[in-house]
């Protein structure tokens, strides 16, 4: 029973290491059509929204593409989605042309002084054109310190070495108070179970609200929801919420499962015998 346990976790530990290895390959730009596991978004996609709730129906403008990785490294997640009321969800803003002109939302901050202002459409109704103007991501990230993944950005290295300083959206304040509380999330609904999983709320609370997550995302309670798995993860929930499409995606497992791994057992001597046999 023993030996099948630990086999099986071997063999677990084997694939996730495989998929971690994939990575690091596709990293080093080796994974091709023949070899890759599955496409892995192109670190300009990723984190990338195309806001199309009214564009797709006028023929007038393309619709919107918001890129996250252009603004992270001047604002805090708090800036745009509490502060200018932006949903953690793509097209639920209900943002409209006359919002922009009358200086709301993207326009807080595109009014041609903090940055390009709403005369010039084609910048922000960018989608399936090509626009000059804006930059590509290998040239606006470059010296950040880098990661496989995602924008391949480690955005919480990048603060704490004052590489960029996301800060309050103008007009807003800079109010976030950064609470140190690190919580271990132990994973029991599998057998043999992967690396406990360590939550650590200080980059979190660097950027966001405790409103954010307190109380729609997660119970503010240690173990207090028992709801949570990695397929629903997976499917967008808890902390799927920002990890499939902003902050750095599930294909990092250890990054999350970070805990020392469950301790493989030794057979005992008579079993060992047994194997001879
Ligand atoms: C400059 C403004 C801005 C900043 C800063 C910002 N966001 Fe967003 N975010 C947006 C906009 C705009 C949308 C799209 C909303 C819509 O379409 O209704 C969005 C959407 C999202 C979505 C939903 C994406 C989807 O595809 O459904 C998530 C998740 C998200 N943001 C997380 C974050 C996190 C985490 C941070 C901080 C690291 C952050 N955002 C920082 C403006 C911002
Ligand atoms: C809180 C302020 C702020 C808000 C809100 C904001 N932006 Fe920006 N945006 C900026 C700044 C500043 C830059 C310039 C970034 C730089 O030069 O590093 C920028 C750059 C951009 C770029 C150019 C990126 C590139 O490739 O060079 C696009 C496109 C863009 N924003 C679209 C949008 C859209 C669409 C919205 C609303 C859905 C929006 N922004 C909301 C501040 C903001
Ligand atoms: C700073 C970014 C930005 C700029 C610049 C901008 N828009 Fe928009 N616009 C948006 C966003 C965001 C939406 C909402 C997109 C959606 O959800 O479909 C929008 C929506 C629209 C819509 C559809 C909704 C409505 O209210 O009718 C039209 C039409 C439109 N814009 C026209 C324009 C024109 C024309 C210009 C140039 C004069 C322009 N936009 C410049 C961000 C921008
Ligand atoms: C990114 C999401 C997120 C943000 C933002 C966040 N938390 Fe949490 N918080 C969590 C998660 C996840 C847990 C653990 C829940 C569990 O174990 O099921 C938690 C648990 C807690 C707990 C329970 C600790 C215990 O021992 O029972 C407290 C208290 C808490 N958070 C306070 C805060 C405060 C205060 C803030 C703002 C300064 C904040 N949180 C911001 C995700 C977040
Ligand atoms: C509301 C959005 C949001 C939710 C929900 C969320 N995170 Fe994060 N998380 C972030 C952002 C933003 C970062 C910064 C790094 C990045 O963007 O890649 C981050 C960073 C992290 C880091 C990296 C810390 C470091 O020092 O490198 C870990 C680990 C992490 N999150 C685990 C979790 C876990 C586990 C959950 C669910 C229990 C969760 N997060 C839920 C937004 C979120
Ligand atoms: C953003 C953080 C995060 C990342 C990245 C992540 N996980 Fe998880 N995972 C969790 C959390 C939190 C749980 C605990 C859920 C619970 O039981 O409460 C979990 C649970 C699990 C479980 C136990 C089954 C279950 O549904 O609880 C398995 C197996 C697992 N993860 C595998 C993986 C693998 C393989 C990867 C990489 C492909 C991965 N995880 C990446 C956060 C993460």
């Amino acid at each position: 029973m023993n030996r099948r346990f630990t086999r099986i976790l071997i063999t677990l530990t084997a694939f996730v290491t495989g998929l971690l290895i994939c990575g690091g390959v596709w990293a080093q730009g080796d994974v091709n059509k023949d070899t890759d596991y599955r496409k892995l978004k192109p670190p300009g996609s990723y984190g990338t929204v195309i806001m199309n709730s009214y564009s797709k129906e006028s023929s007038a403008v393309n619709p919107v593409v918001f890129p996250h990785w252009a603004h992270r490294g001047k604002y805090t997640c708090k800036a745009c989605h509490t502060d200018l009321g932006f949903k953690l969800k793509a097209n639920t803003t209900g943002v409209t042309q006359a919002d922009i002109e009358g200086g709301k939302y993207c326009a807080a901050c595109h009014n041609g002084t903090v940055s390009f202002g709403a005369n010039e459409c084609n910048r922000c109704h960018s989608y399936g054109i090509q626009v000059k103007e804006n930059s590509k991501i290998e040239d606006s990230l470059k010296g950040l310190p880098t990661d496989h993944f995602g924008n391949k950005v480690n955005w919480v290295s990048a603060a704490n070495d004052k590489k960029i300083t996301p800060g309050a959206a103008p007009g807003g304040k800079n109010d976030l108070t950064s609470l140190d509380l690190d919580i271990i999330i132990p994973v029991t609904k599998f057998t043999p179970h992967p690396p406990d999983v360590k939550f650590p709320h200080k980059p979190h609370t660097e950027q966001l609200d405790c409103a954010t997550c307190h109380p729609s995302i997660f119970k503010q309670q240690k173990g207090g929801n028992t709801d949570m798995s990695m397929m629903k993860i997976i499917s967008g929930q808890y902390c799927g919420t920002c990890h499939t499409k902003v902050a750095f995606p599930l294909d990092d497992c250890f990054r999350c499962h970070s805990q020392p791994p469950p301790k493989i057992e030794e057979p005992k001597a008579d079993e060992k015998a047994a194997e001879k046999k």
